[in-house]
C-alpha cells in the first residue's frame, strides 16, 4: 500500500503564499511516485489553487480541511461537500483544532463523514486523546481510552462496511499538535493497532483491512522516517511542516521509498 501524506496548510498563508507554494510543490513533487499526496489549503484559497495548479499530477489531489454536512441552505459562513466536491478528492473532518474551538461534536462530525461519502469524498476522520491514554503499552486511563474509541465509533456510526476502503483515519494524539514533541512512532502504532482491533469488533476484521491509518502531530522531515517505518502507519497528516515546500517534498520523498 501506498503511503498517504496529507498536508493541512491549517490558517497559514495569504492567497499570494498559497499560490506560491503550490507552484513550488508542483514542481517539486513531479517526479516522485510511490506515494499518494493530498493538499489542504485554506478553503477560501482552494479555487485559486486547483485553478492554477492545472493538469493533474498522478499521485496528487486536494483536500478540505473543513467541510458542513447539509449540501445547502441557511447556514452562515459554512461550507459544503456538494459545493467543494468538484475540487476535492479527500476532507479532513473531526480536526481537535474543530472539536476543541468550534465546539464540533461526535455526531456532527458522523454527518459530516456521511456527507462526504454521498458525494464520493473521502474522508480522513481525525481522533485523538487529550492526554497520553497509553503507559508502558498499556492503557493508563480506561476513560480517555473509551472516549477516543467513541470519537472513532460515533464518527463512522452508518457508514456501510464496503464503504470503508473510502475512509481514511488520523490519529492525531491532541497533546502532540503543533507542539515539536510527537508521540513516538511505537506508541501511535501500538494506539493505532488498538483502534483498528476495535473498529474490527463493530464491523470485520476484512473490512477494516481497507482503512487508512495516518498518524499526525509534529510531523518534521526530521522525524518523519521513523513514523513511515511502521506498516501500522499508513501515512502522515502533517500541519505546520506542510506549508514549508523543502520540507514537506522531504517527507513525500522519505514515504515513497518506505
Ligand atoms: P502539526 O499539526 O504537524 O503542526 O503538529 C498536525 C495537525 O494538526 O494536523
Amino acid at each position: 500500500m501506498q503511503k498517504l501524506i496529507v498536508g493541512n496548510w491549517k490558517m497559514y498563508t495569504t492567497i499570494s503564499d498559497a499560490l506560491v507554494l503550490a507552484g513550488h510543490l508542483r514542481s517539486s513533487l513531479r517526479d516522485i511516485s510511490g506515494a499518494e499526496v493530498v493538499l489542504a489549503p485554506p478553503t477560501v484559497w482552494l479555487p485559486s489553487v486547483v485553478g492554477a495548479w492545472g493538469s493533474k499530477l498522478r499521485n496528487v489531489s486536494f483536500g478540505a480541511q473543513n467541510v458542513w454536512s447539509d449540501d445547502q441552505g441557511a447556514y452562515t459562513g459554512e461550507v459544503s461537500v456538494y459545493m467543494l466536491k468538484n475540487m476535492i478528492k479527500y476532507a479532513i473532518v473531526g480536526h481537535s483544532e474543530r472539536r476543541n474551538y468550534a465546539g464540533e461534536s461526535d455526531e456532527l462530525i458522523n454527518e459530516k463523514v456521511r456527507s462526504c461519502l454521498k458525494w464520493q469524498v473521502r474522508p480522513i476522520l481525525c481522533v485523538g486523546e487529550d492526554e497520553q491514554v497509553l503507559s508502558n503499552g498499556s492503557i493508563s486511563s480506561q476513560y480517555r481510552w473509551e472516549k477516543l474509541v467513541n470519537q472513532m465509533i460515533n464518527g463512522l456510526r452508518g457508514v456501510a462496511r464496503d464503504r470503508l476502503d473510502e475512509v481514511t483515519i488520523a490519529y492525531e494524539p491532541v497533546w502532540a499538535i503543533g507542539t515539536s514533541n510527537p508521540a513516538t512512532p511505537e506508541y501511535a502504532a501500538e494506539v493505532i493497532t488498538r483502534l483498528k482491533e476495535r473498529l474490527s469488533k463493530e464491523y470485520d476484521a476484512s473490512s477494516v483491512q481497507g482503512v487508512r491509518w495516518l498518524y499526525g502531530g509534529s510531523v518534521a522531515a526530521s522525524n518523519a522516517a521513523e513514523f513511515l517505518r511502521f506498516s501500522e502507519i499508513n501515512g502522515l497528516l502533517v500541519g505546520s511542516a506542510s506549508v514549508k515546500s523543502k520540507d514537506f517534498t522531504r517527507i513525500v520523498e522519505l514515504s515513497a521509498r518506505s
